[in-house]
């Protein structure tokens, strides 16, 4: 019979020999959801048995991980962001930590002395807007997508996570049709160029939505439709966080500071590079 310990240790051989980077941490990781115990559970009791089922599941997964390279996050269908469980589709892009980035900017420059309005330019799963409304207990806001199915995605996340009430998702090319004015304006749009989206990792280019990765030869595009768009959709005041590209910054500020903002602050991401720009309409 198979134990926690036992299924444990081959998972960690397989993704190991796949070469995935942390093979023990993303074996528990499928192992838990397989045989819906949690970590402590499995931590205390590495000689329960687990039946024959289980194991095949976790068979299965780590196939899917470390031949077919999909992440472990879309194995389980749920990714963390801001310590709150966002579900993912396959229209979703997979969260990344450094935008997190743009929501620790955003509370370090507004105060929710009233309820604000917020805007969500791209929002995928929903994890920008949804993160800003749990943070911003009476504030309301609109997430504007592409992606019909995307929205979906992001509808069932703000009703998980008890803010759908306050916010409105929106099947909309930027933000063309919209004549609001919003008190906070955030996005993570597709930046990544064209040309690069084959040298990106398989995990990254076989399962995040090819329209959330690239806009045009320079990954570009996104910004020259958002950046002419802000002195309009702003209140006087108002903030405008922007996530970037590698080596973006430049190009980027010329196009929000001609569009008339002022640039606040630029902050880096993890691995200290330049990642969001915070902008407000003075
Ligand atoms: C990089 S993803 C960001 C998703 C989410 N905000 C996040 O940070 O994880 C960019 C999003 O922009 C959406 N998008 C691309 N082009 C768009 C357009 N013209 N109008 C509206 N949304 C668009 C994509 O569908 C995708 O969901």
């Amino acid at each position: 019979m198979d134990t926690v310990r036992s299924l444990l240790v081959m998972g960690t051989q397989t993704l190991s020999r796949s070469g995935i980077v942390s093979p023990r941490h993303e074996a528990r990781i499928l192992l838990e959801k397989v045989s819906n115990m949690s970590r402590l559970q499995m931590i205390t009791n590495p000689d329960q048995t687990l039946p024959s089922d289980v194991k095949e599941t976790f068979m299965r997964l780590l196939k899917a991980r470390g031949q077919d390279r999909m992440p472990v996050s879309r194995l389980v269908g749920e990714r963390e962001f801001w310590s709150l469980s966002f579900q993912l589709s396959s229209a979703t892009l997979d969260p990344r930590p450094d935008s997190e980035t743009l929501i620790e900017g955003i509370l370090s420059h507004v105060l929710e002395a009233k309820p604000l309005k917020v805007l969500d330019l791209g929002t995928g799963s929903g994890c920008l807007l949804i993160t800003l409304l749990t943070e911003f207990k009476v504030s309301w806001g609109v997430g504007i997508d592409l992606s019909r199915e995307a929205l979906l995605t992001a509808q069932l996340n703000a009703k998980n996570l008890g803010v759908s009430e306050r916010s409105h998702f929106i099947q909309m090319d930027w933000a063309r049709g919209l004549q609001e004015t919003f008190n906070v304006i955030v996005s993570n749009p597709p930046y990544i160029p064209e040309n690069e989206v084959p040298t990106l990792s398989p995990e990254v280019r076989l399962y995040d939505p090819y329209q959330a990765l690239t806009a045009g030869p320079e990954g570009l595009e996104s910004y020259r439709y958002i950046a002419p768009e802000m002195k309009r959709l702003l209140v006087p005041g108002g903030l405008c966080a922007i996530e970037i590209g590698k080596g973006q910054q430049e190009p980027v500020e010329d196009l929000f500071i001609k569009a008339g903002l002022t640039l606040l602050e630029w902050r880096s991401d993890l691995a200290g590079i330049s990642r969001c720009g915070f902008f407000v309409n003075r």
